[in-house]
Formats: C-alpha cells, structure tokens, sequence
C-alpha cells in the first residue's frame, strides 16, 4: 500500500506547490485564459466563458466564447445587441435562460457599473443570473480574490482526496467546506483552475490517472488503491418509465422541423423535435402535421426523473416549424432528440 498520506491541510505550503507546479506545467491552453506568467484576462472574457462552461465542455464552448468575443469585444458591446442576435449566436449552447441571464447581467455592468465589473465576490453575486459558482470563478480567475471556486471536477478531486464518506448530494456542504480549506491568497485563479485541470485531465470521472497526478502523497483516495470509489455512489431510487413519440418530418431539402419548448418544464426553452407529451397515455398520439407517417422505431433515453421510450415516426412534408440543416441539428439538440434524429436517418 502507498504510504499513510498527510492531511493536506497539515502540510498546506507543500501540498498547494504540488499542485501549482503542476499547473505550470500542464494547465490547459483555453481560449479565454491568459499565458502562464500573464495579466490575468478580463473579467468579461472570464464571466462570459464561466456562463458557457456551466452549459457545456471546453471543447464545444471555444468556438461559442470566439464568436462572441469577436463579434462583441466588451461588456458594453454584448450589452448594447439585439437580443434576437445573441440568441441567435447562443444556439447550440443549450438553455436561452441562460443566454437571456447573460444580456440581463451585461445590461447591469453596462448601464449600472460604467462598463466595469465589480470586483469582488459579493458584488458580482448581486448582478442578475451570477450564481455562487460564477461569482467565485470572476472573483478569483479576474481580481484575485482567494474565492472558494467548487465545481463537479472541485467536488470530485475533494472527494478522492479526502476518502469522503458522505455520497452526493449530501455530501456537497462538506465538500465545498473542504476545498475551501485549501484556499489561500498565493494565486487564487491558477488554484481554481488547477483543480479544474486536475479533475478534467487526471482525477476523472471513470478512470483516474494517479501515475500522473501530483496530490498522491496526500491523497486518501490513491492510498486505499481504490481511487474510483469515490465519490461515493448514490443509491439510485427507482425511476418511473414514460413513453412517447417524436416526429421527425424532413422537407424536400432535407431540413428537420424542430419547434421551441415552453420556456417552463423539462428541457425548457430549448429547440427540439415536436413531440407528444411524455404521459404515457395508450393510444395514437397526433402528429403536428397530416403527412404519409412511417414507423422508425423507438429509442431509450434515462432523466434524472424517470426513464422515457420514445417512439420514432418520420415523414416528408412542411409547415411552420425552424427548419435545421441535418448536420447542425445533430450536433446542437438534446441528446434525447439527437437519439430520436438518429434513429430517423438511420
Ligand atoms: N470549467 C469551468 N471553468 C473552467 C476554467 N476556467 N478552466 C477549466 N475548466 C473549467
């Protein structure tokens, strides 16, 4: 077995070295993060990438972050756009909530702050749709300040660390608890970032990578040679099982109808296949449009809350409906309505 590891915490210098030294050596090049050595970037261009990562991964929010900052330089700039623009520059990224919180948020900086955002934790909090996690993040990535910044990856690597006993949810004030105990003003935007790194590249999910890791002389995880053990594993309740049907209609050019959801309910606000509600109730559920149905099957998706099939029917035709290329709708819709397009065009 590894040696007994010191509690981080008894150790903090050389446990927070550890991971710093690590950092400069294998943080990852983002868009929106500054060079090693470098000022750090401007907390419009944090803000704004923080708001995206939380809908999405690195890889799909860069070229999202590359569009908007191109096509709107400052704060100021996103806030004078019209808001069908930045919808419009939103779609892919998931809920318009969000992308309205954005506007909502860049309207205060702009007209309430000169253009400038404030520049400490609370204050950032006090702007509209700027949650705990985004106000820590522009806190200590943007001004420096020794933000406590605890997201999935955070609450994982703090897990591992410290063999937490606890599963999640209920495990999360002790978790945030925890990382904020390592905490210090020595670099607080590496710190956050570092972890982030570390849970994303090493300390992941499914396998962790501990040859790679520079934490295992401290970690409880590592030493118990069980490292995936944690975070503990929830004990899954039973889902109920709903069904329902999609229609894929496609016109004469091959473009999907897709149609906006209420703004309210499961996948609010989001574009995606018209479908019947997910009720489960017998009978032939009617399509949005008369057209020559056929039976393309049936796909299974998993919800937090329950479990749906999904009965696939296709059919060529038109109406008034957002018409999608193929290929966009692939790569931008939930992916329950991804599955049902698949199974479409399969
Ligand atoms: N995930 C969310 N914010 C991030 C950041 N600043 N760096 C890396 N991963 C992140």
């Amino acid at each position: 077995m590894p040696p007994v590891p010191v509690q981080p915490s008894a150790d903090l210098p050389a446990f927070r070295a550890a991971l710093l030294d690590w950092y400069d050596a294998h943080r990852r090049t983002l868009a929106w993060r500054s060079g090693p050595g470098e000022a750090p970037p401007d907390a419009y261009r944090v803000w704004l990438s923080e708001v995206m990562l939380q809908q999405t991964t690195t890889p799909h929010a860069t070229p999202y972050f590359q569009t908007f900052t191109a096509r709107w330089p400052t704060v100021s700039d996103l806030a004078a756009a019209d808001d069908g623009d930045v919808m419009a520059a939103w779609a892919g990224l998931g809920y318009y909530a969000r992308a309205r919180n954005l506007l909502a948020c860049a309207r205060t900086v702009a007209g309430e702050h000169g253009g400038v955002f404030p520049d400490t934790e609370a204050g950032l909090l006090a702007l509209p749709g700027v949650g705990a996690y985004t106000a820590a993040a522009v806190a200590a990535i943007a001004f420096g300040r020794a933000a406590n910044v605890v997201d999935g990856n955070v609450e994982r690597v703090m897990a591992r660390l410290f063999a937490v006993q606890t599963a999640p949810p209920a495990a999360k004030p002790e978790l945030r608890r925890l990382a904020g105990s390592l905490v210090a003003d020595d670099r607080p935007g590496d710190w956050a970032q570092a972890l982030m790194d570390l849970g994303a590249t090493v300390c992941r999910p499914g396998r962790p990578s501990c040859e790679r890791c520079p934490l295992t002389s401290w970690c409880a995880g590592f030493r118990s040679g069980e490292p995936e053990h944690w975070p503990l594993k929830t004990k899954k309740t039973e889902r109920p099982h709903r069904t329902g049907t999609a229609w894929v209609l496609r016109d004469d050019r091959g473009r999907v109808a897709l149609v906006r959801r209420p703004d309210r309910g499961l996948l609010g606000g989001m574009t995606g296949l018209p479908t019947s509600d997910w009720t489960g109730v017998a009978g032939d559920p009617s399509p949005p449009v008369a057209a020559k149905w056929r039976d393309a099957g049936a796909i299974e998706h998993v919800f937090t809350h329950f479990s749906l099939t999904l009965s696939v029917r296709t059919a060529t035709g038109g109406g008034d409906f957002l018409w999608m290329e193929l290929e966009p709708a692939l790569s931008s819709l939930p992916t329950v309505f991804r599955k049902a397009l698949e199974r479409a065009v399969a």
